[in-house]
């Protein structure tokens, strides 16, 4: 297990500048998502969180609460801190967090080709490909 801190703020906190820029430097700069993408309504009361290696901010994640169920989204680590057990290890740390509150799923849109990354974090597919922002998804889910 990988020594990261994953830290829980709002929209409101000054910290969600970092956000701003985990975002773009992934979501925009390297997989080419407009930016009129990268950001909508459900930042205002969704959970955030910054993952944080001990010395640098790595990456970024948020949660949308919809009644017992969690959509995890914008799920992003920086290239250059990637293949560490980072992300695997966020994830770890934020099913033990939801599944203490009583929340029995977390579910996701993973990029298809990405999927491989949430098996290996426990989450299944479910249905069919299809598109969003001009990439292949497939919704996947995890019972915790
Ligand atoms: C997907 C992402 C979050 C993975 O983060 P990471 O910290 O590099 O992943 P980890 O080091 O925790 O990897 C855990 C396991 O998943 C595998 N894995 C990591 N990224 C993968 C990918 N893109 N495809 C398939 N498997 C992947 C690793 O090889 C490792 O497997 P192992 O246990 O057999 O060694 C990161 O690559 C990323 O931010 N990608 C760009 C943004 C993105 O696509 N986000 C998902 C949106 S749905």
């Amino acid at each position: 297990m990988s020594q990261i801190q994953v830290i829980k703020l709002n929209f409101k906190d000054k910290d969600f500048l970092k956000i701003k820029i985990i975002r773009k430097s992934i979501f925009a700069d390297e997989l080419g998502i407009s930016e009129s993408e990268l950001f909508d309504k459900f930042d205002e009361f969704c959970d955030h969180f910054l993952i944080f290696d001990g010395k640098n901010v790595v990456g970024s994640v948020r949660f949308v609460l919809s009644g017992e169920s969690l959509k995890l989204e914008r799920m992003g680590i920086l290239q250059e801190f990637r293949t560490k057990n980072y992300g695997r290890d966020c994830i770890v740390q934020l099913k033990e967090f939801y599944s203490a509150l009583g929340y029995t799923q977390i579910f996701l849109d993973s990029i298809y080709s990405v999927r491989n990354f949430y098996k290996k974090c426990g989450f299944l597919e479910k249905g069919e490909i299809f598109q969003r922002v001009g990439i292949d998804h497939i919704r996947m889910s995890l019972t915790l």
